[in-house]
């Protein structure tokens, strides 16, 4: 079984994915991860994030059991991912490597960008989650504010759209809702309202 999960920053595709793997006993790939991890790489060793040679190289090296989310979670990694994620060649390292991973019994949930679309196309059920930007760039200054940061909405606001327009626009695996995924809508919901509308979607399609 692979539950796809796509949608933009913040839409809290993650957190229902990690709760989804849990109701279903499966395991669970943040493959933004796979990204930051690449992204990190690269910024730790000075060098210029359109360097393909070398991301590549990088990602054969990938251990996913390594990847650190409290590390990677970092804002100026999470920018370097999105712009990384424009190289084609990278991108089909990293899918071969997600795809591995979705593939291995008993099946996972997948989050990302391009899930439904490229890495597991025939997905068991494909989900889209989304939120307004505004909820989002909400949740997501609520969310840096309670780690003790310092966060403004405004400026998060403005991140996130920028995010979206490079995450969207790319030619190579943009994001984009999959013709068969499932639209959740989590603007007016909370977590549980939106577990459950998960949960449920889910088990319809199983
Ligand atoms: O979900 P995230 O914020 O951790 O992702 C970081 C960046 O990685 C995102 O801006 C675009 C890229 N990404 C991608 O291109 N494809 C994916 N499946 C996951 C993430």
């Amino acid at each position: 079984m692979i539950i796809a999960i796509d949608g933009p920053a913040a839409s809290g595709k993650g957190t229902l994915a990690r709760r989804l793997a849990d109701h279903f006993k499966l395991r669970h790939l943040d493959t933004g991860l796979t990204y930051r991890a690449v992204a990190a790489a690269l910024l730790a060793k000075g060098l210029p994030l359109g360097d393909e040679s070398v991301a590549i190289e990088i990602a054969q090296h990938l251990d996913l059991a390594q990847m650190d989310k409290s590390v990677l979670s970092a804002h100026e990694i999470g920018e370097a991912a999105s712009r990384i994620a424009v190289l084609g060649g990278l991108r089909e390292e990293l899918v071969n490597l997600q795809r591995k991973f979705a593939e291995t019994p008993p099946g996972a949930v997948m989050d990302g960008r391009d899930i439904g679309t490229v890495v597991c196309p025939h997905a068991t059920v494909k989900l889209f989650v989304t939120a307004s930007p505004e909820a989002r760039a909400r949740r997501r200054t609520d969310e840096m504010i309670s780690k003790g940061n310092d966060a403004s909405y405004a400026s998060v606001l403005e991140d996130l759209k920028r995010r979206d327009e490079r995450d969207s626009q790319r030619t190579v695996a943009p994001l984009k809702q999959a013709d068969d995924a499932v639209l959740l809508d989590t603007t007016e919901m909370d977590i549980e309202a939106a577990f459950e509308a998960a949960v449920d979607i889910v088990s319809k399609a199983a």
